[in-house]
C-alpha cells in the first residue's frame, strides 16, 4: 500500500496530482537505425503495434488530460496516427501534442500537420524534427543518409506553418560521441539557417543501440550547456514575437529561458549519477507511458509493469492498479526517488507539479542565462554561417535547391545578437 506522501512542495501548495501526460509509443517500426536509440531493443522484439481499437478504449477511459507525447519507432510509420491524435483531442481535451520525427516521410508529415490544424484547431502541435549534427555526423549517428531530407523538411514546415503560432517548430539534437565536438557550432548554424521556435539538446540516456555512445561527464556537459544558454534568449525573442500583449510576452519569455536552463542544470547534475532534483518526480502519478505493444510504465526509464490489455485498456484501472502503486512506492514517493535521471519530459512535468521549486528554478535559470550571455555573447552573421558550412563540408548546392539558402537576397546580413 502507498504511504502518505511527506515533504512534497506540491502538497504544501495544496494542488492535486492526476494524469496530465500520456506518452504513447505509437509504433515499433522505424526507417532509421540510430546508434543512440534507447528504444532499439524494444523495437527488436517485433511485437504487434497496439490496435487502434485498444487505443480507443484507452482514450475513452482516461478522462481529461493535457499532453500527449508521441514516441516510437517513427510515428509517421503508423498509418492511422492522425485519427489517434484526433481521438485524444475529442475524448480527452488534450491541449498539446508533441510529435517527434526523423522527418524522412516529409510529405506525410506536412499533410498530417495540415489535417490536424483543421480537425483540432485548439491543439498546440510541437513538431520536433531530429537533427543530430552537420551532414555526415547526422547520418553516422542516425545510421541512414537523411541529413538533407531532414533539413529540407524543416524548410517545408516553415513554408507551410511558419506563421502559425499553434505549430511549434523544434529541432531535437541528442549528444553522443558522434556530435559532441560540433554541438556549439551546430546550435549556431541551426539558429541562423532555420526559422524554428526552439532547439532542444538532450544527452543520450538509457540503453543505447550502440555501446559507448554516451561519453558526457558533468563537466563536459556543463561546458556545452553554458555555451548554448544564450541562444535561448534569442529563441525567446522568436517565441515572444507572436505575442502582442507585453506582459504576457515577458512572462512567456522568462518562463521559457528559466525552464530551459533549469532543465539543463538538472541534466548536468544527473549525467554521471542519480542526484536529487530537489522536487518530487511525479512519474506514475501524473504520467503514463504506453509502449507500442501495450506494455505500460510509470516512466520511460523504468521497466514495464504489465500490459494495458490485461486491464481491458481502462486507464483508471491501470493508474489505480497495485502494480502502479507499488512502482510509485519503489520510485520512493517522488521526493526521495532513487532513480533520478536526465529525462527532460519528466523534469518538465514534475516542475509543473512542484510550483515552489518552479519559481526558484525559473528565477535562477533566468539569472544564470543572462550572466552567461555576458560571458559568451551570441554573434551570428552570414559570414559565420558560410564558414561553418565550409568547415563541415555541407553541400550548399543542395541547401540552395531546397530553399534553405537563398541567392544573395534574404541572407543573414547583419549580426544577430541576443
Ligand atoms: C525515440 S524517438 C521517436 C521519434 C523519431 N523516431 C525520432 O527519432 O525523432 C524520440 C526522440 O528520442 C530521441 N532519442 C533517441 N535515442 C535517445 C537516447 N538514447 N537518449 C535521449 N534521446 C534519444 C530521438 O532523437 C528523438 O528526438
Ligand atoms: S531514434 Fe527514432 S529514428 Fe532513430 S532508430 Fe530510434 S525510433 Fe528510429
Ligand atoms: S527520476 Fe527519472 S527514472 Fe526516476 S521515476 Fe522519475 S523520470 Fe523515472
Amino acid at each position: 500500500m502507498t504511504k502518505k506522501r511527506k515533504g512534497s512542495s506540491f502538497n504544501a501548495i495544496g494542488g492535486k496530482r492526476e494524469l496530465e501526460t500520456v506518452i504513447l509509443f505509437t509504433t515499433g517500426k522505424c526507417n532509421a537505425k540510430c546508434a543512440m536509440c534507447f528504444y532499439a531493443d524494444d523495437m527488436a522484439k517485433k511485437n504487434e503495434d497496439l490496435p487502434t481499437s485498444e487505443i480507443k478504449k484507452l482514450s475513452e477511459s482516461a478522462g481529461s488530460f493535457k499532453r500527449l507525447l508521441l514516441s516510437g519507432g517513427e510515428p509517421t510509420m503508423r498509418e492511422d496516427l492522425p485519427e489517434i491524435i484526433e481521438m485524444f483531442y475529442n475524448n480527452n481535451g488534450i491541449t498539446d501534442v508533441n510529435f517527434p520525427t526523423n522527418a524522412i516521410k516529409t510529405d506525410r508529415l506536412i499533410e498530417w500537420i495540415g489535417r490536424l490544424r483543421k480537425s483540432c484547431p485548439d491543439l498546440i502541435i510541437t513538431v520536433s524534427v531530429s537533427l543530430d549534427g552537420f551532414g555526415d555526423t547526422h547520418d553516422a549517428q542516425r545510421g541512414i543518409v537523411s541529413f538533407y531530407t531532414a533539413a529540407a523538411a524543416l524548410k517545408r514546415i516553415d513554408e507551410h506553418f511558419g506563421n502559425d503560432s499553434m505549430v511549434i517548430k523544434n529541432v531535437a539534437t541528442i549528444i553522443t560521441k558522434y556530435n559532441v565536438k560540433e554541438i556549439t557550432d551546430f546550435v549556431t548554424w541551426v539558429y541562423g539557417r532555420f526559422n524554428i521556435s526552439t532547439h532542444t539538446i538532450e544527452a543520450a540516456r538509457g540503453n543505447t543501440r550502440e555501446a559507448g555512445v554516451k561519453i558526457l561527464t558533468e563537466k563536459s556537459l556543463r561546458e556545452i550547456q553554458d555555451r548554448i544558454a544564450p541562444y535561448y534568449l534569442l529563441y525567446a525573442k522568436r517565441i515572444g514575437a507572436g505575442i502582442s500583449n507585453f506582459i504576457k510576452r515577458s512572462i512567456v519569455k522568462s518562463f521559457y529561458v528559466g525552464l530551459m536552463r533549469a532543465m539543463y542544470n538538472l541534466r548536468a547534475k544527473n549525467i554521471e549519477k542519480p542526484t536529487s532534483w530537489e522536487m518530487d518526480c511525479t512519474a506514475g502519478e501524473t504520467t503514463l507511458v504506453v509502449d507500442y505493444d501495450g506494455r505500460f510504465r510509470a516512466c520511460e526509464m523504468r521497466e514495464p509493469l504489465g500490459n494495458v490489455m490485461d486491464y481491458n485498456c481502462d486507464v483508471q484501472a491501470i493508474m489505480n492498479s497495485e502494480a502502479m502503486k507499488k512502482e510509485i512506492e519503489a520510485i520512493g514517493y517522488g521526493y526521495k526517488a532513487n532513480c533520478w535521471c536526465t529525462h527532460g519530459c519528466w523534469m518538465m512535468t514534475s516542475i509543473n507539479f512542484n510550483p515552489r521549486r518552479m519559481i526558484s528554478m525559473l528565477r535562477s535559470g533566468n539569472k544564470e542565462t543572462k550572466k552567461l550571455n555576458e560571458e559568451f555573447p551570441v554573434v551570428i552573421s552570414e559570414e559565420i554561417l558560410q564558414r561553418l558550412e565550409a568547415k563541415y563540408r555541407i553541400d550548399t548546392r543542395k541547401l540552395r535547391q531546397d530553399g534553405i539558402l537563398k541567392d544573395s537576397d534574404g541572407q543573414l546580413k547583419k549580426a544577430d545578437v541576443a
